[in-house]
């Protein structure tokens, strides 16, 4: 198939894009770059040997859309384009109702124009909420998302949902993903993060090759086995691969079903502390990670882990790698690339 993605330089789409390569694949990406960079698809194209296609610019960009759908055909498009830091989205909301949701609006108009109505959409496990049971299935009641980030996810699944609704020939796949970390066993590609990571596992990573001092641990008072918080974590080729098998059942589903859009968990169905995973790092680094207990971070949940039984029957997926691995293949990326792709 020819695919195109949006987003497909940054941490995700790399990985997603070496995986639809090996797979037979057509890709051509679209990204501006504005959190990655050319050198990460170089990598890409070391791993696979493959040339990758890549049009610099924005899905906010209609006429640049518009020339690309012309130009190529298209038989599908995964849409990870959009910004994630869930901070930055409570102090400049509108930068991301701007970039995330009018840009899927964008993307979606031109998708219409030119025919093009396979789409696999990035959502994620923000959407369900606080206060939700565990573990969480595509049917928990999905909450008020804790901040203008998870907001822009749920309003955009909304948006694909009246989409799909509104004609029966679009054919619709959102993803929600749990906690992606890891890097690709190469050491080649890994997550990049800008200034200071939002995310625990590339902070424990910068603590174990000695770039930060500790990891600051956001409370140990929840409701958990040892107060701190509890996510799934998913090692990121098991993500990416769930991708390609979800654009393959599209391909191999008949078109124009009554059910034009699925929503599938992308987690392991487990749940790991902040302590464990410090502690499961220390292991797969062989180093001392120091830590200290601070505050509560406003927005953070309690637990958060995933029923991904949906996805096992019905994509035929299911992650395979476990907390060791994923610890394992993001200090292997750390060490050799300790200033990421620069
Ligand atoms: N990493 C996570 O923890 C996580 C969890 C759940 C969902 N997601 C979603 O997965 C997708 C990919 O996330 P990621 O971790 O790879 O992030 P990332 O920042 O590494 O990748 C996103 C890419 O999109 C590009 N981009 C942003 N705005 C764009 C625009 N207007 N036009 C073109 N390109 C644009 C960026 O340059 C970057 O390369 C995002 O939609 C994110 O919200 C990520």
């Amino acid at each position: 198939m020819k695919v195109l993605v949006t987003g497909g330089a940054g941490f995700i789409g790399t990985h997603i894009i070496v995986c639809l390569l090996e797979r037979g694949h057509d890709v051509h990406v679209l990204d501006d770059f504005s959190n990655s960079s050319e050198k990460a698809l170089k990598r890409v194209k070391n791993i696979t040997g493959k040339f990758i296609r890549f049009t610099k610019g924005s899905i906010l960009d209609g006429a640049l859309l518009s020339y690309l759908f012309a130009n190529e055909s298209f038989d599908s498009v995964i849409h990870l384009a959009a910004f994630k830091a869930v901070g930055e989205s409570s102090t400049n909301p509108l930068k991301y109702y701007e970039n995330n949701v009018v840009g899927t609006l964008v993307l979606s108009r031109a998708m219409k124009n030119f025919g093009v109505k396979r789409l696999i959409f990035s959502s994620s496990a923000t959407v369900y909420g606080d206060g939700v049971q565990m573990p969480l299935t595509e049917s928990s009641c999905v909450q008020d998302p804790t901040n203008p980030y998870g907001r822009t996810k749920l309003m955009m699944e909304q948006i694909l949902t009246d989409l799909a609704k509104s004609d029966p020939s679009w054919d619709i796949t959102v993803l929600r993903y749990f906690n992606p970390v890891g890097a690709h066993s190469s050491g080649l590609i890994g997550e990049d993060p800008n200034g200071i990571p939002n995310n625990l596992m590339p902070f424990v990573s910068q603590v174990a090759v000695g770039k930060r001092d500790k990891v600051s641990v956001f409370g140990n008072d929840y409701d958990t086995p040892d107060g701190t918080g509890v996510r799934d974590y998913i090692h990121i080729e098991d993500l990416a691969l769930g991708h390609v098998k979800a654009l393959e059942k599209q391909n191999s589903d008949q078109r124009g079903s009554s059910r034009n859009i699925k929503i599938y968990n992308l987690g392991t169905g487990r749940g790991y502390s902040v302590l464990e995973v410090i502690e499961a790092f220390s292991r797969a680094s062989g180093k001392k990670i120091p830590y200290e207990i601070v505050k509560r971070r406003p927005g953070d949940v309690a637990k958060c882990w995933a029923d991904p039984s949906k996805s096992e029957l019905e994509l035929g997926w299911k992650a395979t790698r476990d907390l060791i691995q994923m610890c394992r293949d993001a200090w292997n990326w750390q060490v050799n690339n300790p200033e990421g792709y620069e």
